[in-house]
């Protein structure tokens, strides 16, 4: 068992951090007090992804997501948890442009949130926002590889590393990213040996989706894993429930009632006699 797992506090960055090459990181997505407080008690660290643009918003892409929302949803996450670590994603258009304009995102985040460091999309290009944030106090997750938020004007979701020129981009963007000093690096949808080989070579944790068992950690959409996001289901993940048809079956038996005049019975009200009410 893990030192964090023993004491009481909020895992911190510097836990996670510590986590390289040890026992692996389960992480998952949040967007809920009640999800988070499910979660809570058996995952390292919960991201409060942007996917919650297409997962709960039902939009195309992870992109329509404005940071008003993020830092909504990542309050609720910290309200539901008390042990694991939280991070909240940086939106499509809240960092990129310049260091200065991540830097005021990320402050935004943290102190609107409480959470513990963000994350944000990108490699080489990214490597000088990444110094900034750190340098003034910022944890970041970095993301390599497969970027969300970038697949439209990539040519869609698709698996990085494949030809020489995609796997040394990749494995640049890792080095970058941890020279720079993210805490740790999700690595999403490379081929499994460059995922292993990055691994290897980095100095903090990776956190893979679609990577390689090698990484220091995995993480997957919760929705994802429960089977309540049936959009489509990525050949990476595995479902551990089918709460879909759960949830299906129970609004059925409560119409059923309702129409029936089964529910509410006199249980459920108010001013009822005690020996009918019980
Ligand atoms: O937005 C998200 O949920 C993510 C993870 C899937 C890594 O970035």
């Amino acid at each position: 068992m893990s030192d964090e797992a023993t004491t009481n506090r909020r895992i911190s960055v510097s836990d996670i951090k510590a986590r390289k090459g040890g026992r692996p990181l389960a992480c998952l997505t949040a967007y809920s007090k009640p999800m988070a407080q499910w979660l809570d008690p058996h995952i390292d660290l919960l991201l409060v992804g942007d996917s919650l643009a297409m997962v709960i918003y039902g939009l195309e892409t992870t992109r329509g997501v404005s940071l008003d929302a993020m830092i909504n949803h990542g309050a609720a996450v910290i309200r539901g948890s008390e042990r694991a670590c939280v991070i909240v994603d940086l939106p499509h258009g809240t960092y990129e442009e310049s260091p200065e304009l991540a830097l005021a995102s990320s402050q935004r985040v943290m102190a609107e949130t409480g959470a513990q460091g963000i994350k944000l999309e990108g490699g080489v290009e990214m490597a000088d926002t990444i110094r900034q944030l750190t340098e003034n106090g910022i944890p970041v997750l970095g993301h390599i590889g497969l970027l969300p938020q970038k697949a439209e004007s990539r040519g869609g979701f698709r698996i990085q590393g494949k030809d020489d020129e995609g796997w040394k981009q990749v494995f640049e963007d890792a080095r970058a990213v941890d020279e720079a000093g993210a805490f740790a690096i999700v690595i999403e949808g490379t081929v499994e040996a460059l995922a292993r080989e990055i691994t290897e070579a980095v100095s903090v944790p990776t956190i893979g989706i679609g990577a390689s068992p090698a990484c220091d950690g995995q993480i997957l959409v919760t929705e994802d894993t429960l089977g309540l996001f049936s959009d489509f289901t990525p050949k990476f993940v595995k479902r551990y429930a089918e709460l879909g048809g759960v949830v299906e079956n129970a609004a059925k038996a409560y119409a059923e009632d309702v129409h029936e005049r089964r529910f509410p019975e006199l249980v459920h009200c108010f001013g009822v006699p005690k020996d009918k009410g019980n």
